[in-house]
């Protein structure tokens, strides 16, 4: 099934994919991440998915970053059974290093648990937490100081979209929920459409690519030519089938996966895709 996937990947990206990529390599390629977020989901016996995939990557040239982010308390185990080229990640964190925090972990604890990444102002963090922009950009600091590369969520509502403010919207969470000071290493952007997120429906192409089109003008503004390297992730409905066409778009350096993350074979179709 994988190996089928795996050609009709390659044979789409190949099509859709030439101009665009021709002009990532003229213009200096940023390294493609693609990322997994199992939100909450995931038991001991879930490992087995992390294993596989592990074992998967072996066969595909090591072209991009692949990285887990399951529930934190996945995060030691996993790493134990994670190669080198498996990063383990987080899914949120307190801004505070340590302290009266009931329930909280900080970033410090995660990465010292493993994590090299945490995803951050997650649309589903925002809604179901109250986590605001200033919040966000609390917990990317944090990130920063613990060593750990945040992963920063934004998009726009399907009301929002509907009344023509999604560019907007998406500039203004931005720009409020950024650290100060960032570089490729240190940071990750992730544009997820919230009306996409585990809906089946994702923007079309042009949508897509004038969305990060204007995140990375806002990085270049922000960070000058280290905004040029800042991965900017599509994050909504990913999936083995529209990976190739959405990682082919102008700016789109990776993806972020929700449900077709769990199974190592449909993961590693997309991380196929990637590096065809
Ligand atoms: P989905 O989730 O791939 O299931 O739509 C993406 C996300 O919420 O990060």
């Amino acid at each position: 099934m994988t190996f089928y996937f795996y050609i009709a990947c390659r044979f789409q990206h190949s099509l859709l994919g030439e101009r665009t990529n021709l002009f990532k390599m003229v213009t200096g390629m940023v390294r493609t991440l693609i990322a997994g977020n199992w939100k909450m989901n995931g038991l001991k016996s879930s490992l087995e998915e992390a294993k596989k995939t592990t074992q998967m990557l072996n066969d595909f040239p090591d072209k991009a970053d692949c990285l887990i982010c399951p529930p934190s308390t996945l995060i030691v185990p996993m790493k134990e059974v994670a190669s080198e080229r498996l990063h383990v990640g987080a899914q949120s964190c307190h801004p505070e290093a340590s302290g009266a925090f009931t329930g909280d972990l900080s970033a410090e604890i995660l990465a010292d648990a493993g994590a090299s990444y945490v995803i951050v102002g997650h649309s589903e963090r925002r809604s179901e937490h109250g986590e605001r922009s200033a919040y966000v950009q609390e917990q990317a600091h944090a990130c920063l100081r613990a060593g750990v590369t945040p992963i920063i969520c934004v998009g726009e509502s399907f009301a929002q979209r509907e009344r023509g403010e999604t560019k907007d919207t998406v500039v203004r969470i931005l720009r409020k929920s950024v650290p100060t000071l960032a570089d490729s290493e240190t940071l990750v952007v992730a544009y997820e459409p919230r009306w996409a997120i585990g809906t089946g429906l994702v923007p079309s192409s042009d949508e897509i690519a004038e969305v990060h089109g204007v995140i990375r003008e806002l990085l270049i503004e922000l960070y000058q030519d280290r905004g040029r390297g800042i991965r900017i992730l599509y994050g909504g409905s990913m999936k083995p089938g529209n990976a190739a066409e959405i990682l082919a778009i102008d700016n789109v350096n990776g993806g972020l996966i929700g449900g077709a993350s769990l199974k190592a074979d449909d993961f590693m179709a997309i991380y196929a895709a990637a590096v065809a």
